[in-house]
C-alpha cells in the first residue's frame, strides 16, 4: 500500500467548482458562465505574438531533445535582468527556470521543511503551500491579518519559535487581491528571526493597478539574501497552459533548486522557454495594453458587484480576482452550489482556507457581456438567498 503520507491527498480544493461545473456542462449540454477559473477566460486575452513566432521557430529547429539544467542562458539573463529593475539584483546564476510557480513552492517546501518544523502561512491562501507543508509532515502555522492589506505583526513575532523555518507570503494576495501593505513592519519582526526564510510567491506583481505598486521583502537589501521569489508566466504573459515559471534564490541555494529540478523534470521544455524569452523581450506596448484591459474589466466588475447590497467588496488592488463577502450566515459552498444551478460558475471562500468561509471568488477575465451576465446572475441568486 501506499505511504501515510497521502492520507490528505485530494484534487485541488480550489478547483472543486470548475469539475463540477465541467461535469453539469457534460450531462446536461447546459451552458456554465465561468467566473470560477484562476484563468483567463476571454479570447481577448492572448501572449505576445513573439511568443508564437518563437514556439514555430523553435520547432522549424527541432528543439525536442532533452536541455538538462537551470534555464537556458539567455533566458536566465533576461529573467536577472527583470529582477534587478523590479528592485532585487540579480544575477543569471540566481535563477532557476521551473515548469510553474506552483513547482517553485513545492521545490521551496521540499527544500527547507523535515518532519515537525514549522512554516507560517496566511489565511486564506493558496492550497498548495498548505498540501506540500502537510505532505512533509511540518507544523502549519496560520498568521492573521489586522486588515485584508496589514499582517498582524505582533502575532507573527509571538508565533516564531526556533522550529520556524519558512514563512509564506504572497502579495498581491490570493484571494482577495489586495497588496500587503506593512512590508517595513514585517521585515522589523523578520530581522529579528534571522532563522527564517521568506517565500515570497509574488505571481501576480505584474498585475497590479494603478495608483498601487508592487513591494517586495526581497528588495530590501537586509533581507534579499533571505528571500525566495517565486513567480511564473503563466499570469503575467497570459501563459497558463505552457507551464513555466521561475525561482529566484541566492546563490548556494539556487544550486539546491537546480539539483532539485533535474532530478525531477530534468528542464523546462526548451520550446517554452523560447517563448517566454520571447515574451520578455516583447515591446512594452503589450503590457500596457493587457493591464489597460484588465483595469476596464475590474472596474466593470467591481461597478456592477457593488451594486448588489448582499455582498460586501472591495476593489482589488492587484491580480484578476474579487473576493466578496456573502451576507451574515450564509454558507459559501451552498450559495455556490446554488449559484451553479443558476448557470454561473464562482469558488467558495473556505476553499483557501478556514478564514476564506463566508466567501465567494470570481474572476473578471471574461468577455465583458458574459462577465455583466454571470455577475447578474449571481445578484438575482443573491437577492433569493436567506442569511
Ligand atoms: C498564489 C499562486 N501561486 C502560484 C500559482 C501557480 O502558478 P503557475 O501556473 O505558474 O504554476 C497560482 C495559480 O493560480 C497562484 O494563485
Amino acid at each position: 500500500m501506499w505511504t501515510d503520507r497521502l492520507s490528505h491527498f485530494e484534487l485541488p480544493p480550489q478547483w472543486s467548482t470548475m469539475r463540477e461545473a465541467a461535469r453539469i456542462e457534460q450531462e446536461t449540454g447546459r451552458q456554465i458562465i465561468h467566473m470560477e477559473k484562476g484563468d483567463y477566460v476571454s479570447p481577448e486575452f492572448m501572449p505576445p505574438a513573439e511568443s508564437f513566432a518563437a514556439i514555430a521557430r523553435s520547432l522549424r529547429q527541432g528543439y525536442v531533445r532533452y536541455s538538462p539544467g537551470p534555464g537556458l542562458w539567455e533566458l536566465r539573463e533576461a529573467l536577472a535582468e527583470e529582477m534587478s529593475l523590479r528592485g532585487r539584483p540579480t544575477i543569471p546564476e540566481e535563477i532557476i527556470v521551473t515548469p510553474g510557480a506552483k513547482f517553485g513552492i513545492m521545490a521551496t517546501l521540499l527544500l527547507f521543511l523535515d518532519d515537525g518544523d514549522e512554516v507560517i502561512m496566511p489565511d486564506p491562501g493558496y492550497p498548495p503551500d498548505e498540501f506540500w507543508a502537510r505532505y512533509l509532515r511540518a507544523r502549519i502555522k496560520h498568521i492573521a491579518f489586522r486588515d485584508p492589506r496589514r499582517i498582524d505583526t505582533e502575532q507573527l513575532a509571538k508565533m516564531i519559535t526556533p522550529r520556524t523555518k519558512l514563512l509564506v507570503l504572497n502579495s498581491p494576495q490570493r484571494p482577495n487581491g489586495q497588496l500587503i501593505e506593512n512590508i517595513e513592519e514585517i521585515a522589523e519582526v523578520m530581522l529579528r528571526f534571522p532563522h527564517v526564510t521568506i517565500a515570497s510567491d509574488e505571481i501576480f506583481s505584474k498585475m497590479v493597478y494603478k495608483p498601487f505598486v508592487h513591494r517586495s521583502l526581497s528588495y530590501l537589501p537586509e533581507l534579499r539574501e533571505r528571500t525566495v521569489v517565486i513567480d511564473t508566466f503563466s499570469k503575467s504573459y497570459v501563459m497558463t497552459g505552457l507551464r513555466i515559471g521561475w525561482v529566484t534564490a541566492p546563490l548556494k541555494l539556487a544550486e539546491k533548486y537546480n539539483i532539485l529540478l533535474q532530478n525531477s523534470c530534468t528542464n523546462v521544455s526548451t520550446i517554452i522557454q523560447e517563448a517566454a524569452l520571447a515574451a520578455l523581450q516583447a515591446p512594452a506596448s503589450y503590457h500596457e495594453n493587457w493591464l489597460a484591459l484588465l483595469t476596464r474589466k475590474r472596474d466593470l466588475a467591481y461597478k456592477l458587484l457593488a451594486e448588489c447590497k448582499r455582498l460586501q467588496t472591495d476593489i482589488p488592488q492587484g491580480s484578476f480576482y474579487l473576493f466578496s463577502k456573502l451576507p451574515e450566515g450564509v454558507d459559501d459552498r451552498e450559495a455556490v452550489r446554488r449559484l451553479l444551478h443558476r448557470g454561473v460558475a464562482v469558488v467558495p471562500g473556505s476553499a483557501f482556507g478556514p478564514a476564506g468561509a463566508g466567501h465567494i471568488r470570481l474572476t473578471f477575465t471574461l468577455e465583458d457581456d458574459i462577465l455583466a451576465e454571470g455577475i447578474r446572475r449571481l445578484t438575482a441568486e443573491l437577492a433569493s438567498l436567506q442569511g
